[in-house]
Order: structure tokens, then sequence, then C-alpha cells
């Protein structure tokens, strides 16, 4: 089988070196890719972005099967396109991505399908959202409908930030037009947790859990960033509260989905806060595999993915399991200097590993130039590891970081800090 991945981050490399490693699988072409899936055996990438050029492309080299790993493409109805040409594509329809690429559509979508989630009210006006704060007090959160890529949430602790992310966004148009509405929400406290699935239409079929650490800084301090590294899996979801994610949130997406005559198939990403109470309330859908969650995820599935995607594109997930190692996985992403807000880019990285099978380094903003490996993004690689423990996991993939250098390199030391509370 021929297989194309879309996408250049970490997830779309953990994606392919995933699949690569079927038996089935001949060959894997990622669109646009990075130095990592480039580097991969068996994979290739290919340098194509507009829809109407990987439509030709899937053609022209009877791909058997597209992936697609980033939200963009799915909101702008890159299935529906391979779809119409009669292509295998995996991944949600635009309608059904709106759950993820407008959050008023995906609270409404919550609110008439009684899914648990934050009270909120959605405005374009500034005044009413004025209004709206001043009346509701801080702490309070003001996030921009539309994709913003992970800097649309302002969780504001003082009425005031909250009255400035509303001019920012509503007023100064500071994010374009997924700024021109806004979700304001009550503030929730609690531990977060990534609540991935496959769903196809019908069935689900849940992956391993996993945990993000989204702020730049150990301790879960400084700004918010696209994720410093992730770990599977979060025994903060105990079974008790993986059966209420099911129950309370998946099933009745699918449900609505269906009933909506837009039936839910891919990766579905519920974003859940637990309370101490054991209560859970969705924070945010994602209609795509998380990034960094996907690395460690990646690492730890022992069942064939082409196999999983497959079942989940004919409809008959419910005739599949997943195995997963027993072991913690556990991702470090190493940012660039002047990440999140001005990444430098174009500087020279070393890599001197060794081979291990327990760690896997997943690349996201590489490339090569004149056969240099340079960095080309905010989030460069992610070095993930196994081990018995999160502890463990992180020790190795701490290790291994000290042979990987490029100049003022950021990461966190202690990713998977909650692991051991729970
Ligand atoms: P989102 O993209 O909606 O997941 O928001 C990004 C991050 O902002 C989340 O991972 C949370 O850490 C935080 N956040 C979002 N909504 C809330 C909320 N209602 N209460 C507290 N924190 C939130
Ligand atoms: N790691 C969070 C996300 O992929 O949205």
């Amino acid at each position: 089988m021929k297989l194309l991945v879309i996408g250049s981050g970490g997830r779309e490399h953990a994606i392919a070196w995933r699949l690569a490693q079927s038996p089935r699988i001949s060959k894997i072409y990622v669109a646009p890719g990075n130095a990592g899936t480039s580097s991969e055996k068996g994979i290739e990438n290919v340098l194509l972005h507009e829809t109407d050029d990987l439509i030709d492309f899937a053609i022209s080299k009877n791909i058997d099967m597209t992936i697609v790993g980033p939200e963009a493409p799915l909101s702008e109805g890159i299935v529906d396109a391979f779809k119409a040409k009669g292509l295998m594509i995996f991944g949600p329809v635009a309608a059904a991505a709106q759950l993820e690429s407008s959050k008023d559509f995906a609270k409404q979508f919550m609110a008439n399908h009684n899914i648990p989630t934050a009270e909120y009210s959605t405005f374009i006006e500034p005044e009413a959202a004025h209004n709206y704060i001043s009346a509701k007090g801080a702490p309070i959160v003001v996030k921009a409908d539309g994709l913003a890529a992970g800097k649309g949430v302002v969780v504001a602790m003082t009425e005031q930030e909250a009255h400035e992310a509303v001019d920012m966004m509503l007023v100064k148009n500071g994010m374009g037009v997924a700024g021109a509405k806004v979700v304001i929400e009550e503030f929730l406290v609690g531990e977060e947790a990534s609540f991935i699935v496959m769903i196809d239409g019908e069935h689900i079929l849940p992956l391993a859990t996993s945990q993000d650490h989204k702020r730049l800084l150990n301790d879960d301090q400084g700004p918010n960033t696209g994720g410093m590294g992730a770990y599977s899996p979060a025994p903060v979801v105990t079974p008790e509260l993986h059966a209420k994610a099911i129950k309370q949130v998946i099933e009745p997406v699918l449900d609505g989905m269906k009933k909506a005559g837009t039936p839910f198939v891919g990766f579905l990403y519920a974003g859940l806060m637990i309370a101490p109470d054991q209560s859970i309330k969705v924070l945010e859908f994602n209609c795509r595999l998380g990034d960094p969650e996907t690395q460690p995820i990646m690492m730890r599935l022992k069942s064939d993915l082409v196999t999983l995607i497959e079942h989940a594109l004919m409809g008959t997930l419910d005739q599949v399991e997943s195995v997963w190692d027993r072991r913690t996985a556990l991702g470090i992403v190493l940012a660039a200097k002047g990440y999140p807000m001005s990444p430098r880019k174009g500087e020279i990285i070393k890599i001197s590993t060794e081979n291990n099978s327990d760690v896997h380094i997943f690349h996201a903003g590489t490339t090569f130039v004149d056969d240099q490996l340079v960095t080309s993004g905010g989030r460069v690689l992610c070095v993930t590891a196994l081990g018995e423990n999160a502890a463990q996991a992180r020790d190795l993939a701490l290790k291994t970081l000290n042979d990987i250098s490029f100049p003022d390199k950021q990461y966190r030391t202690d990713i998977g800090h909650r692991a051991n509370k729970n």
C-alpha cells in the first residue's frame, strides 16, 4: 500500500513513522513533511500544499489512503474534496470539523447535546462583551471563535486583562477574522487531560490517554505554547473517568454529528478539565490528533495503525482493538530561542545520539539546507522515550537531548510532573 500523510509537524512525523512500520506499506509520502520524515526509511517528502495539487498527486501515485494531520486543511474541506474524487482519506468533513474551527459552534453543539462544558456567552459587539465581563468578574476566559494556532485563548486572572483581550480581538482586529467573534466562558479549575479517540461515524476506538504541558517554562509558568511536552498514559484518567468521558462526551458527539447528517469520521480530541470532585468538562474539541500528544501515543501503539485507519474508513472500528505498550512514553519538545513569540530560524542542529529502540527523535521545525540540518520553526524536535514510569521515561529523554545541540534551545525538565501525584 502507498499512503499520503498531510502536514509538517512532530505529529505528522510520528504518524508517518508508525505507519511505515506496517508490513503492508510499500511507501509513505508526507506533504510537505520535515527533515525528520525525509530521513526515515520508506518515507519521502513531497513539496505540495494546495488541495488540488494533493488530489492530483494522490491520483497519479495511486495512493491508497490519505491521513490528514493538522486542523487547517480539515476546516477548509480537504476531506470533502478528496471524497468528491472518490479518494480514501481519513479525517472529518468540514462541517464536522467545525467542532474545532469554531468555538461558538462547539459550545452550541455541546449545549444542544448536554455535553458538560463551562458556562459561556458569544459576542461580536465589544460593549456587550465588556458588560458580560463586568457582570461575571474575574478570573474569566476569552476565546477567539476561529482557528488561531493555539494563540486564541486568554485566561484572564483580572477583569482588566479580559477587557483588554476583548478590545484586542473585537476592536483592534488583533486575531483577524478568527477573533471577529469571541466566546467568553467561566474559568474552570482542575487537572487537564487529552482524551483522543478514533471514530468511524458509528463506532468509537479510544486511543491511549495523555497529558500535554502548554506553558513554556517549568512549573507551568510562562506563556502558552502549542505544547512543550506530553506523556501517555495520564493516570488522572482512571477507568471510571474514562467511562464517563466516553458516555458524557464522545458518544453525544457521535450521535449529534450523525443526526446533523455529518457523521464524524476521524480522530476526535476532547481537551478535558477534571475537577477535584472527578466531574469533567470539555475545554475544547480538536478534530485531529494532538501535537505533541501524538509522539508518546505513537511510541506506545503496538497495533498496526494502517489496519486501524482502514477499519475506521470502512465503518468497522468495532471489529478491532488497540494494543499498547504498558510502559509510559514521554516526549520533551526542544524549541527555538524566541519561541513562542518570534522563534529564531536557520540555526544548525547537531545530533550525536546512539541508537536506542526506546527513544525516538521526532522532528517538527527542521529542514535540510545544503545537506545541513537546520531549524525552521518554533518547535524544533520532540525527544520521546519509553520507561517503566514517567520519571524513567523523562530521564531517558533528558539524557538523549544532551546529545542534541542548537543555539539557545529551550525545553522543560519537568514534563510528566503530575504523573506521580495521581
Ligand atoms: P483551548 O485551546 O480552548 O484548549 O485553551 C487553551 C488552554 O487554555 C487550555 O488548555 C487551558 O489550559 C486553558 N483554558 C481554556 N479554557 C479554560 C477555562 N474555561 N478555564 C480554565 N482554563 C482554560
Ligand atoms: N497539544 C494540543 C493540541 O494539539 O492542540
